[in-house]
């Protein structure tokens, strides 16, 4: 066997000490592993080590680690002076600025060192493995290895594999993953490779409904968090990582996928970094913030209104959930040319619906009934609308235990567009290989905390429903942004799970 992650003594070369290289030490070493560390900074390499032994001696403070324990890792750090102290290294894990030409000089110069088969890899998180890869003499050996930040807490390790990484190279690095405690997951090298890339819907989808005036940043993330079971909505996400951050990474990602319209992001992204309103660090992004980081006057997202519950309401678009939703409300058949007129809509906005069935747009209220509308209910309304029709059938959904948030017209609600859009965006990484479906939900869910993976929240919706709602967005819309992921329409059109392969 070229590679056993499992050999007692194996020894991790950690080049770069900086925030993910003494992550990448501390999970080696309590992996049992002895580690070789260097930094081209002087002294940076000792203060690394240092820094990660007061991070294990934390844990002895809450009794997670002996002192012997930490003494004995300790011990197994080296604080290399350059790159010919690797040379007893199993694997190689570069961690250091994210620049291609420092980055292919270090993997030249660190093959000079180390044994033939030796794995190489780096922890870039946007540079193609390819582009480091094709300075090497033995690119068969050279793969991805990117952690997620800090490293110590987030399980999901992405192993990525380069143009002309072999298939033993990838199986090592997942077991030694294994081994630093971190799950590993097989990645393709594409831009943004899996977690980056699958990450971009989310958070632009929120903007492109506030760009077309739809709903506020509050009300996009209350929905996201009630309806969807989103830890965070976008816009809060969006803060807390740093405009400064995620706008770059937008740009890139959208750029690399030869500006797919799917990944693009909206004005109000730029115009917030241009000003420099980077979120919780600059203490304004799309909302405000004190010192201690606390939201200031957060806006609310809630639909008030004073208006009597509807008593009577014209069901023009059937669905099961209506009835729950609206109950103690009579629901016709028949419209009586003045009760509101509500309507259970996928993926259509008001306008096209009133317009397709002929009815008064003035007294429609169309009901997102798809995710969990135990606790809020979004509805909408078509330009023009009476506000006392939307304001009945608001005050009736109230009167039976749910918050509401009331939207302009648009093609799809809040999450039926963003879930929708984050879960074709998993059909397209399992259509262009990125990773197996399984391995699509996983990282999804390891890496950015998701309550389901793109293809369980496909499934959640119907696979079926998934697809109408993403057909309609695409015709009312016009914009190839919403064009079904080949993957869906396929297992849509064919009654198929959507974890079938192809
Ligand atoms: P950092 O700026 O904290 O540390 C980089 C370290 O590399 C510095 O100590 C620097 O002195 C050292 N260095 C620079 N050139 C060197 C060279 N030629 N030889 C040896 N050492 C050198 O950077 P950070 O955040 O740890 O990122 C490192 C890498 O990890 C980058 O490729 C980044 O894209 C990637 N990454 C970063 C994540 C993050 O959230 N910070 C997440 C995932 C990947």
């Amino acid at each position: 066997m070229k590679f056993d992650a499992g050999k007692a003594g194996l020894t991790v070369g950690v080049i770069g000490a900086g925030a993910m290289g003494q992550g990448i030490v501390q999970v080696s070493l309590q992996g049992e592993m002895k580690v070789v560390l260097y930094d081209a900074k002087d002294g940076a390499a000792a203060a690394g080590k240092e820094q990660v032994v007061k991070r294990l001696e934390r844990l002895v403070e809450k009794g997670k680690l002996s002192a012997d324990a930490v003494a004995a890792m300790a011990a197994r750090v080296t604080v290399a002076s350059s790159l010919a102290e690797f040379r007893d290294c199993a694997c190689v894990v570069e961690a250091i600025f994210e620049n291609l030409e420092v980055k292919q000089q270090v993997f030249s110069e660190l093959e000079e060192h180390v044994a033939e088969d030796c794995l190489l890899t780096s922890n870039t998180s946007s540079l193609p493995i390819g582009s480091i890869a094709r300075v090497c003499k033995h690119p068969e050996r050279v793969a991805g290895f990117h952690f997620f930040n800090p490293v110590p807490l987030m399980r999901l390790v992405e192993v990525i594999r380069g143009p002309g990484t072999e298939e033993w190279v990838m199986d090592g690095l997942c077991a030694l993953g294994e081994r630093m405690g971190r799950t590993p997951v097989k990645v393709k090298d594409a831009p943004g490779f899996l977690v980056n890339f699958g990450g971009r819907a989310f958070t632009t989808e929120g903007l492109a409904v506030v760009h077309e005036g739809v709903a506020t940043p509050a009300e996009v993330d209350a929905v996201m968090r009630d309806c969807g079971h989103f830890r965070m909505g976008p816009f809060q996400l969006m803060d807390l990582t740093g405009i400064d951050v995620n706008y770059p990474v937008s740009l890139i990602v959208h750029e690399q996928y030869s500006y797919d319209p799917r990944l693009r992001t909206v004005p109000l992204h730029k115009a917030l970094y241009d000003a420099g309103r980077f979120g919780r660090k600059t203490g304004i992004g799309h909302f405000r913030y004190d010192e201690k980081g606390q939201e200031v006057n957060p806006p609310s997202p809630d639909h008030e209104t004073a208006a009597a519950p509807a008593v009577q309401v014209y069901v023009a678009a059937e669905a099961p959930e209506l009835a729950d939703l609206l109950a103690g409300v009579a629901l016709d058949e028949t419209d009586d040319g003045s009760s509101p007129i509500v309507a259970a809509l996928f993926g259509e906005d008001c306008a096209t619906f009133a317009s397709r069935m002929g009815i008064d747009h003035t007294r429609l209220v169309a009901i997102d009934v798809t995710g969990d509308t135990s606790k809020r209910v979004t509805i909408m309304s078509a330009p023009g609308a009476s506000e006392d029709a939307r304001d009945a059938v608001s005050a009736a959904l109230q009167k039976n235990g749910r918050k509401v948030t009331a939207i302009r017209d648009s093609a799809g609600f809040i999450a039926q567009r963003i879930r929708g859009m984050v879960g074709n965006l998993g059909c397209e990484m399992a259509q262009i290989g990125i990773a197996d479906p399984d391995s699509i939900d996983l990282a999804m869910k390891l890496g950015l905390n998701y309550p389901l993976g793109p293809l369980e929240i496909i499934s959640d919706l119907g696979v079926e429903r998934a697809f109408a709602i993403m057909a309609a967005m695409h015709a009312v819309s016009g914009d190839d942004r919403y064009r079904p992921s080949l993957w869906l329409r396929r297992r849509a059109q064919l009654g198929l799970d959507i974890k079938t392969p192809n």
